[in-house]
């Protein structure tokens, strides 16, 4: 599931297309009709849904659609891969410690609402921190609080704008999310 420009999921088609990953992108999901991610999906031939607010409009309709969604195309793992918003109650309970998210920060820091995008890394240089990261963990209800599954450190050089930072740790989430979804794919790295 994505929201915008959809690098992350990127990585994971051309991994599962190249064969370093043991998985296929069943689905992608946006709650944005116009994201980028989504343009990707139909440039690989993998079908894209747009489900928001606006789509399904009633109390849990938006959840129970999701949920849907993902079940009827066999999703075994749902991996947040710029996934602006939370995910409903009935989908948690559907694929339990199954969705995964993707952090460009090392959680518990750097996170939670509103902390997304430049001001992750914008936070990270205020903070003065000289080290970085990626995080991936399981979702819940919450933003950015689930158990951590695996973490990922990047340098913070001198000089470091924030725009500086987020490529760098970009360029390690596509990396890391791939090595860490086949770890988990072979059962090297359980759901907790
Ligand atoms: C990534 O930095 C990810 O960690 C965060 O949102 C960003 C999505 O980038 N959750 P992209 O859409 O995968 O390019």
């Amino acid at each position: 599931m994505a929201s915008g420009r959809g690098s992350n999921l990127q990585a994971i088609i051309d991994a599962s297309a190249a064969g370093v990953l043991d998985a296929e992108v069943v689905v992608v999901i946006s709650n944005n009709r116009e994201a980028y991610a989504l343009q990707r999906a139909a440039e690989s031939g993998i079908p894209g849904h747009h489900l928001s607010n606006r789509t399904h409009p009633g109390p849990g309709e938006l959840d129970l659609a999701m949920a849907d969604t993902l079940q009827a195309y066999g999703a075994e793992w749902v991996v947040l891969a710029g996934y602006m918003k939370k995910v409903g109650p009935l989908t948690l309970e559907r694929f339990p410690g199954r969705i995964l998210n993707i952090h460009p920060a090392l959680l518990p820091e750097f996170g939670g609402e509103g902390m997304y995008g430049r001001r992750v890394h914008q936070a990270v240089l205020d903070a003065g921190r000289k080290v970085t990261g990626v995080t991936i963990h399981i979702v819940d209800a919450e933003y950015d609080r689930g158990t951590i599954l695996a973490r990922r450190e990047v340098p913070v050089l001198q000089g470091d704008s924030a725009e500086s930072l987020a490529l760098r740790v970009l360029d390690e989430e596509h990396r890391f999310l791939v090595e860490t979804l086949g770890r988990l794919a072979s059962g090297e790295l359980g759901p907790p």
